[in-house]
């Protein structure tokens, strides 16, 4: 079991191999934070952690008490977990709170959490959870804390209910779904930032007295920031050190800040963002907060990642794609734009079949009269100009070839040039009597209304009727405005964000549920919405915008300090880039896409023969190891951020096969050689070590780097690159080389 309750000391200690988390019920009833960090012995109570008796604020007290789940207005002036107002009885208005402890249950396995997506167990033998259950007497509020550990997933998962158990309405202003008091403030904060077209730009800083923190007020969760934040201690990097962080599965407003108060106590939270949040419970109502999960490290930053990756691979991840080989997929939208024809789609199509794709996914402009990004938003009927069989002619031709079809829909819009915007003005989000916002030249649906996801609902099951379609990419490229429901009392308002989020992940229940075999990946023009609550749904999700391979570097790797490998859809693109201008080797842009879900975006008949013969090799080769680049345990050897010389390493959940990538970003004269050291080897195996002959190797680092190896000899003496001075001029900048690793089994020739 992985949750003990010590009665003598009141403390609950949730337990696995990599980290203890305990609480306690203080003196006064309150829930206090009494430790989280590299594993405790599970018996026993830890009395000392924690030493000062807590009866509740006076005068006198130092604010240096840590709890689990503050509240508002009784002494702790840090920024609280939650906060409530009480609307009717003699202390109507009133928002001070103060839960106590009333009960807890420690349970097998985990249950969902109604209408927001969560982790799951298969078994309940995979986790514990314990429901700790706090009353506030005097209004008859209680909140109950829900906290699941698994034992074989390194990772805490929780979230927060209220039940309204008193007679009066009350009104939620602040639910955070984690909070979490650490005893001191030395530690470097790590968040993942950016803006449309480069996503997941790590940024990183000491934390420092006072309030910091990321957060979205957008409606979705944003290219700008990730519902993510990570602390790591001085000094501490991928391999080495302590590190701690908090990821929010959920796709709307968010925020998660950390605060330093005055004694150096420091407070993380992340929750939905309070800012023009508020939900009204009316006497016997609930209200659940989405889902936070907490991962921690002692031995270094990608060891955390890496336990994000396997629970949000296997256990966040659903239905029968969640295991299943993703297709590598020619998307048509950087090979044609808006600008094509059915005869044109088919040319593509019948190229891209013969260098190896399995999937051909037709994007935007299929539809009405889209022939830019000006019109026909949710008219979502085929432009039988284009398509003159519909998209039931085409999808048939294309499978006639051999390939899979796949379609881009983007159903939370509407143009306000559409049929449906003159049926349904009132359907576009807007407040009454002012003016709309119109970004990318069109208007958002209300998805806090049934009646419009129900409209969505029936015409997209039509469509996936209609044809064989086996993969849909779901846009959604403009941030939300003007922020009000039609269908909403003005008491209500406060709920629109988080019921326009419900309202998305309610369509996509549906149509997941309906259409179990059609594979979705999610997309906000790029990375806006890349988040843990849409992975629930889509396995897979287009990452950015920007398809050059020297930025993805870049973006892959910070995408990887929460997202799994199976998640991060990586495309290969013509030169020059149409993002950057820049012109990188085919082998270079092939090896950055081959470490994720590997597809293309390009007009495969503007190839030249030579272009075309390298495109089927990188497809051939990532066909022979996609289990490895899609759900393989990753490495960042090197980190692009802060080295010229990048590596990535994917090691096979068995451990028998191993890839490296090194991408050296810009020639140096005379730099002299370097060692890159592997992780994750066995040190007493013996590794078969060979090149993929695509990638640009000078023969001295050929000749130095391939043949039969000792694991502790990779790992510990490293591979040797850039042996070659004289060959640095050919290999200019982007270079790249990859190393296969082939553990010989004893026994074996070789062995
Ligand atoms: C934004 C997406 O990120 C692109 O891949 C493409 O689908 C366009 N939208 C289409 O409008």
């Amino acid at each position: 079991m992985p949750i003990y309750y010590h009665a003598e000391t009141r403390q609950f200690h949730l337990y696995n191999k990599t980290f203890s988390y305990i609480l306690r019920i203080l003196e006064n009833g309150y829930i206090g934070q009494v430790y989280c960090g590299a594993p405790l012995a599970p018996q026993g109570g830890y009395p000392f952690l924690d030493p000062l008796p807590f009866y509740g604020f006076s005068n006198n007290e130092r604010n240096s008490i840590r709890f689990e789940y503050p509240a508002y207005g009784n002494g702790d002036y840090r920024l609280p977990a939650f906060s409530v107002r009480f609307l009717a009885g003699p202390a109507g208005g009133a928002q001070v709170v103060e839960p106590v402890y009333k009960a807890h249950r420690i349970r097998p396995g985990k249950e969902g959490i109604s209408g927001l997506p969560a982790v799951y167990t298969e078994d309940d033998r995979e986790a514990d959870t314990l429901e700790l259950e706090l009353e506030d007497a005097a209004s008859g509020l209680r909140i109950v804390l829900y906290y699941t550990i698994f034992a074989s997933h390194n990772c805490l998962a929780r979230h927060v209910r209220f039940i309204n158990g008193g007679e009066g309405k009350v009104l939620i202003q602040n639910a955070m779904s984690f909070s979490l008091d650490l005893p001191d403030p030395d530690w470097n904060m790590v968040t993942l930032t950016g803006a449309w077209a480069r996503e997941f730009k790590l940024t990183e800083g000491p934390l420092r007295p006072g309030f910091q923190g990321v957060e979205s007020r957008r409606g979705i969760t944003g290219h700008q920031q990730n519902p993510f934040l990570l602390l790591k201690r001085p000094g501490a990097d991928d391999f080495g050190g302590e590190a701690l962080a908090l990821s929010l599965i959920y796709s709307g407003n968010f925020l998660a800040s950390a605060e330093v108060d005055p004694l150096g106590i420091l407070r993380l939270r992340i929750g939905i963002n309070p800012e023009g949040f508020s939900w009204e419970l009316e006497k016997g109502q609930t209200f659940d907060t989405p889902e936070a999960v907490l991962a921690y490290s002692s031995t270094g930053v990608n060891a955390l990642s890496q336990d994000y990756h396997r629970l949000y691979r296997t256990r966040l991840a659903r239905g029968e794609w969640r295991d299943k080989e993703r297709p590598i997929l020619l998307n048509s939208w950087e090979g044609t734009y808006f600008n094509f024809t059915e005869q044109k789609l088919l040319e593509m199509a019948k190229i891209a079949r013969d260098l190896g794709i399995e999937l051909f996914v037709l994007d935007d402009g299929w539809f009405g009269e889209r022939d830019a990004d000006d019109s026909s938003l949710g008219d979502w009927f085929p432009n039988t100009k284009k398509l003159p069989g519909g998209i039931t002619g085409l999808a048939q031709k294309i499978t006639a070839l051999g390939l899979n079809f796949g379609l881009w829909i983007e159903p939370e819009m509407i143009s306000e040039r559409s049929r449906l915007f003159a049926a349904h003005p009132d359907w576009a989000i807007g407040v009454p009597g002012r003016k709309r916002i119109e970004t990318r030249r069109q208007y958002v649906l209300d998805m806090s209304r049934p009646e419009i996801v129900d409209h969505l609902f029936s015409v997209f099951s039509s469509i996936l009727s209609s044809a064989p379609i086996s993969y849909i990419k779901w846009d959604m490229n403009r941030s939300l405005t003007e922020p009000f429901s039609r269908s909403l009392p003005p008491e209500r308002q406060g709920e629109f964000f988080h019921r326009y989020c419900l309202g998305v992940y309610d369509l996509y229940t549906r149509l997941t549920r309906s259409f179990p075999g059609v594979l979705f990946e999610s997309c906000a023009g790029g990375g806006g919405r890349f988040d843990p609550g849409l992975l629930a749904f889509a396995p897979q999700g287009w990452l950015s915008d920007d398809t050059d391979g020297f930025q993805r570097l870049l973006i892959q790797t910070g995408a990887s300090y929460v997202y799994p490998l199976s998640s991060i859809c990586a495309h290969v693109s013509a030169v020059p880039n149409h993002q950057t201008g820049r012109t990188t080797r085919l082998a270079f842009r092939g090896m950055v896409a081959f470490f994720g879900v590997l597809g293309f975006e390009l007009d495969p008949a503007a190839l030249s023969p030579e272009e075309k013969t390298g495109i089927a090799a990188v497809i051939d080769f990532y066909k022979a190891h996609r289990a490895l680049f899609q759900t393989g345990r990753f490495f960042r050897l090197r980190n692009p951020v802060s080295s010229s010389r990048a590596a990535w390493m994917a090691l096979s959940q068995d451990g028998r096969e191993a890839a490296a990538g090194y991408f050296r970003l810009l020639a140096r004269p005379n730099q002299g050689p370097f060692r890159l050291y592997l992780k994750g080897l066995d040190p007493a195996a013996r590794y078969d070590l060979t090149v993929w002959e695509d990638g640009g190797f000078s023969e001295a680092d050929k000749r130095r780097n391939t043949g039969c190896r000792g694991g502790d000899e990779l790992m510990y003496g490293g591979l040797f690159l850039d042996s070659d001075h004289a060959h640095i001029p050919q290999e200019g900048d982007f270079f790249s080389e990859l190393f296969l690793l082939r553990k010989i089994e004893a026994g074996k020739p070789g062995a």
